[in-house]
């Protein structure tokens, strides 16, 4: 997670790359009874929905166990799978601080859970999203490969002025993303497999669009951070998200800087549709808000 962070320094007792001591021994009954409740709703709704990477790195982490998962224990697993581990921040950390530990296979993850009356919905990502939506699909090769060079991509952008830009290409894959599977549509994004309702929102609404990917189309295409997506965008396979990604985003960059933003429940001529949504839920949200 990052955040425009305005405090460029450490707060006070984490070191200077912002992270801090997990302190799992300092959990109690209670919170770890939080995860354990997200951790069997989640569980029990996602084969099926999940892709198989997921599935497969929620296994092979075995996060469950008996509540929340001590950092130390999952790192051995998730370093030995692909060179990542996951380290503990106090909360949302500033985007070079973000992007450097990403481009060294450090994933930054909140170290507070949620209250138990926050199960639905909270503003910043706690250990639940952050552990339990992002930390799986780190187990892939090519996820895992994504990631990191996303944090270079990052450090890059953040030269070069065109964050907000990159900004949508994470909302749109790494939190929000969908993957078409021989099986059907799946989430691999931690913005849905870590919430209940999106997860069935995002594969089982009519109102959504459902578009295929293209990633200077997702570049110009806000996002919504206060309800549900009016659009999903669906890759192929992760090896193509990674392979979009490969190339010198200098000239996208060149373009992206002309262009216009497409708006958030647009269809344009040119996109590979799979669901036309018929937007009725955000439709029914703006009007209520009247
Ligand atoms: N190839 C991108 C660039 O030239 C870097 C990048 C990789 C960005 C992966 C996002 C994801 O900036
Ligand atoms: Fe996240």
């Amino acid at each position: 997670m990052s955040a425009d962070g305005f405090a460029h320094s450490p707060p006070p007792g984490a070191r200077a790359d912002w992270t801090i001591d997990q302190g799992w021994s300092g959990y109690s009954q209670a919170e770890h009874q939080v995860w354990i409740t997200l951790y069997e709703r989640q569980a029990a709704l996602l084969p099926g929905r999940a892709c198989d990477a997921f599935l497969k790195g929620l296994e092979a982490l075995d996060l469950h166990r008996s509540g929340i998962p001590d950092f130390a224990r999952i790192n051995v697993e998730l370093n030995r799978l692909t060179g990542w581990s996951v380290v503990a921040v106090p909360g949302l950390v500033p985007d070079e601080v973000f992007f450097d530990h990403l481009a060294n296979r450090r994933f930054p993850a909140g170290q507070f859970v949620r209250k138990p009356e926050q199960l639905d919905y909270l503003q910043e990502p706690d250990i639940f999203h952050d552990v339990f939506g992002h930390v799986p699909m780190l187990t892939d090769p090519v996820f895992a490969d994504y990631m990191a060079a996303y944090g270079r991509g990052g450090q890059r952008a953040m030269r070069r002025g065109q964050l907000a830009n990159l900004a949508r290409l994470y909302w749109y894959t790494v939190e929000f993303g969908l993957l078409q599977t021989p099986q059907g549509v799946r989430i691999y994004g931690a913005g849905i497999v870590s919430s209940r309702a999106e997860s069935i929102f995002a594969l089982d609404d009519p109102s959504p669009n459902r578009l295929a990917f293209d990633l200077e189309r997702v570049m110009r295409t806000p996002y919504r951070i206060d309800d549900f997506q009016q659009v999903y965008f669906v890759i192929p396979s992760l090896q193509a998200l990674l392979d979009a990604t490969l190339q010198d985003f200098g000239p996208i960059y060149g373009r992206l800087d002309g262009a216009s933003e497409i708006p958030i429940a647009e269809i344009l001529p040119t996109d590979g549709v799979i669901t036309r949504g018929t937007q009725a839920y955000a439709l029914e949200k703006a009007k209520a808000a009247q």
